[in-house]
């Protein structure tokens, strides 16, 4: 595999996805929504955030040379789902958190009835995305995405991840649960981002294995690196409330195995990640290689 030889640096490259990106959700995330409805879901969505999960589906996309216009829908919603995962995570009835991306949660600012149906029609939201009529995404690149999402948001990914969660408080997971709980709660929804830019073209099956392998070891490094910074950075860095892990007695990488050995896991799984990418047959992962390496530098 021989990367082309231009320069290539992540700010660059995400400068235009980040502004596409945005300025789709904003046009998807309308206001109109009954009875504020659609000021809650704008205000879940907009005016934060990474915008990592749909950087990795851009990414995923150019590097098989997938369809823009089913990647960008990709992109928007894969970040809804995020979105709404976080005003749930954010509720009193599970994480009890008061500020999220700076500003006060979703329930603080409306309500928990309003929080709660923000969420689902985030998430009903992120399927229409999916499922346009006269794009010309063929009907079978849709049903793909659609699947692809519903696993990893479902029972055996996001939701039932964040089930394992609730019920950890206070127990002491072994590394393999654990492993099992983030991978559940976190990674599946960034490795479903990458399978989903992927299935917006047609790669190989070597290509579509070991973009799936990318996706789990990011996936995982990810929240190994959210517990880290948990423990390491402030509130303000984080824009979200730090110490909330040892507070709240949540199993953490960081309470497992210490701070020092989950960063060097943390480095471990971004070795995986570029094994898989070398492995991946593609001609230019630079996108995928330098997101990969945000995610465990990253600071907040
Ligand atoms: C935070 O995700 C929640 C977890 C899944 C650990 P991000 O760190 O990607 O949050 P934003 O989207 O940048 O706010
Ligand atoms: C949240 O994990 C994972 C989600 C599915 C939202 P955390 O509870 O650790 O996320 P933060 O730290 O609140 O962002
Ligand atoms: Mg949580
Ligand atoms: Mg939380
Ligand atoms: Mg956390």
């Amino acid at each position: 595999m021989h990367a082309p030889s231009t320069s290539f640096t992540l700010t660059d490259w995400s400068r235009e996805r980040l502004a596409r990106t945005e300025a789709a959700l904003s046009a998807w995330v309308v206001a109109d929504a009954p009875a504020g409805l659609g000021e809650a879901m704008r205000y879940a969505v907009l005016d934060g955030g990474k915008r990592l999960r749909p950087l990795l589906v851009l990414a995923a996309s150019e590097a098989v040379g997938g369809n823009e216009a089913a990647a960008l829908r990709a992109a928007c919603a894969v970040e809804l789902i995020h979105a709404y995962s976080l005003v749930h995570d954010d509720m009193p009835c599970m994480d009890n958190d008061v500020l999220r991306r700076g500003k006060p949660t979703v329930h603080v600012k409306f309500g928990q009835a309003r929080a709660l149906l923000a969420g689902d029609a985030l998430q009903a939201l992120a399927f229409e995305l999916l499922a346009p009529e006269d794009e010309g995404i063929p009907a079978s690149v849709q049903a793909t995405l659609c699947r692809l999402l519903a696993r990893a948001a479902g029972h055996n990914g996001m939701a039932g991840g964040q089930a394992i969660d609730l019920a950890s408080v206070g127990v002491a997971l072994d590394e393999e649960q654990l492993r099992r709980m983030h991978r559940l709660k976190t990674g599946a929804l960034l490795q479903g981002s990458v399978m989903m830019g992927a299935a917006c073209g047609r790669p190989d099956a070597t290509a579509a294995r070991e973009l799936e392998r990318y996706g789990a070891a990011v996936g995982l490094a990810f929240q190994v690196v959210d517990d880290i910074l948990d423990v390491t950075a402030d509130s303000a860095t984080l824009g979200k409330t730090a110490g909330k892990d040892a507070e709240q007695d949540k199993p953490t990488y960081v309470s497992l195995l210490g701070l020092e050995r989950a960063q060097a896991h943390a480095k471990e799984l971004l070795a995986q990640a570029f094994e898989a990418l070398d492995a991946c047959g593609l001609p230019d992962t630079r996108a995928l290689r330098a997101l990969a390496r945000m995610v465990v530098e990253r600071d907040n």
